[in-house]
């Protein structure tokens, strides 16, 4: 199957090209110039993208399907979630297998292979989450590597659950330097926190904006900084997972300066909500629950800033949906009992396509936050995020002067809310393939469960 996409704009991290791209089968074999004909005659089909953009498939390297956390299960599955992130011109996803206390690396992600394997409309990979360090589970870190799972999330929250002490923390990360691995982290001082998660409850204060006040972004800022510490100390490329403060960038950027290898990522949810949204009434505020929670609005001056300078690398969602009505309500008068997370994986590359329309990003850092440099983080590269003759063919045709309105009505994720409800965009995704294959053309989907295949990663390729 020969198929050319004619009279786009190709989105280069080096900026827009006009070019057709063709692709033969699963791969881009081509790049040609508009006027070229060379294909047409071979080709099965050739697509216009006159007046759109032509760029490599979205790469969310944060998502969380089906995981089970605070007593219930997110509510997408790999089936449902994939679907989604497809419609949204997403290609790629990396989850993260989760280790339970007591249980071994390898026979958590056997069990993360059985629930995603056959399930998936796109490709997918895994990071795992380490919340038991142990001589064992230090050794599985070799085989997860060459199994390729080659980064590993660890936790300074959630005391009791997936928490780690900074000495658990510092033999991971000496296991990370000896084996090339990354280690991602959740960056919240999940001690401190807790404290003052009692004193509110016992004060009587329940309601989910209670959430964002028992965690200040000083205790983002320690901890980040804490985890730069130590780091520093074993010499592992450290990645700060969904990053939300002007604190914690702070010290992102001053490690960059000295030429750490340390990493960060923000979400789409710290660029445009705030705690304003937890504040929201009669228990709404609850769909905005994530950790780390929505900041002050000011913080988001300072993540657009961290985008453009490159202290903020990738845009992934976390998206870790629970439905407001069956899964939120756990939590009503008790904010800490609220399932932690939020919807996003389908509205990311648009989101972010705001911030270009904005003048906050170009067209370049739209497609290397989203896709390029989380290729290369995770050893995907050049097969994923970049449009290169031998890369898969896992393309977005995007329409940046069409628009829509993000509505629960009309989303494909498997909640029954949008934290986005009513968001006038600029831009819409047009038609998306994975691998050649037509996923979604002309507000149709193609796609079927188990067309995506586990990716094994290699170590990270971008490191200085
Ligand atoms: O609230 C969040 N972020 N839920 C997902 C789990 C995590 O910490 O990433
Ligand atoms: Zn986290
Ligand atoms: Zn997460
Ligand atoms: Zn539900």
């Amino acid at each position: 199957m020969l198929l050319v996409i004619k009279s786009g704009t190709v989105l280069t991290p080096s900026g827009p090209i006009e070019a057709n791209v063709v692709v033969e089968g699963e791969r881009v074999v081509a790049l040609t110039e508009h006027s070229s004909t060379a294909f047409d005659e071979r080709a099965d089909r050739i697509l216009s993208a006159e007046g759109k953009y032509v760029l490599p498939g979205g790469i969310d390297a944060h998502t969380h399907m089906e995981m089970p956390f605070g007593g219930t299960f997110s509510a997408d599955t790999f089936e449902t979630g994939t679907r989604a992130a497809a419609w949204g011109g997403t290609t790629t996803i990396i989850d993260f297998a989760v280790q339970q206390k007591g249980t071994s690396l390898l026979s958590t992600l056997d069990k993360w292979h059985e629930k995603a394997d056959g399930d998936c409309a796109i490709d997918y990979g895994f990071h795992m989450i380490v919340s038991d360090v142990n001589d064992a589970t230090l050794k599985e870190m070799e085989s997860c590597v060459d199994a390729g799972v080659s980064s590993f999330k660890m936790f300074m929250a959630y005391p009791g659950v997936f928490y780690s002490t900074d000495g658990e923390i510092l033999r991971a990360m000496q296991k990370a330097r000896e084996t090339g691995s990354t280690i991602m982290m959740h960056a919240e001082n999940g001690i401190a926190i807790d404290q003052l998660v009692a004193q509110s409850l016992a004060e009587g204060r329940g309601e989910p904006v209670q959430h964002g006040l028992t965690r200040p972004p000083e205790l983002e800022g320690e901890a980040t900084s804490r985890a730069i510490t130590l780091a520093g100390v074993t010499g592992a490329p450290l990645y700060i997972v969904h990053l939300s403060a002007a604190q914690a960038l702070a010290a992102v950027a001053e490690a960059r300066n000295t030429g750490q290898n340390v990493f960060a990522e923000t979400c789409p949810q710290y660029l445009y909500l705030s705690i304003e949204d937890l504040a929201k009434p009669d228990f709404e505020g609850a769909k905005y629950v994530a950790s780390p929670p929505l900041r002050e609005k000011h913080h988001q001056t300072d993540l657009w800033r961290g985008l453009r300078t490159n202290d903020l690398s990738v845009v992934s969602t976390d998206h870790c949906p629970f439905c407001f009505k069956d899964q939120k309500e756990l939590g009503r008068g008790d904010f800490s009992k609220i399932p932690n997370g939020m919807p996003g994986v389908e509205h990311r590359m648009d989101l972010l396509h705001q911030g270009v329309v904005a003048g906050e990003i170009s067209l370049a850092r739209w497609v290397e936050t989203c896709s390029t440099t989380p290729a290369r983080m995770f050893g995907l590269y050049p097969r994923k995020g970049v449009l290169a003759p031998g890369s898969d063919a896992d393309i977005v045709i995007y329409d940046p002067a069409a628009e829509q309105t993000i509505s629960a009505e009309t989303h494909h994720m498997n909640v029954d809310y949008s934290a986005y409800e009513g968001m006038r965009l600029r831009g819409r995704v047009d038609t998306v393939l994975s691998r050649g294959r037509v996923l979604v053309e002309n507000g149709e989907y193609h796609g079927s469960p188990g067309h995506g295949r586990f990716l094994s990663r290699d170590l990270c390729q971008y490191l200085n």
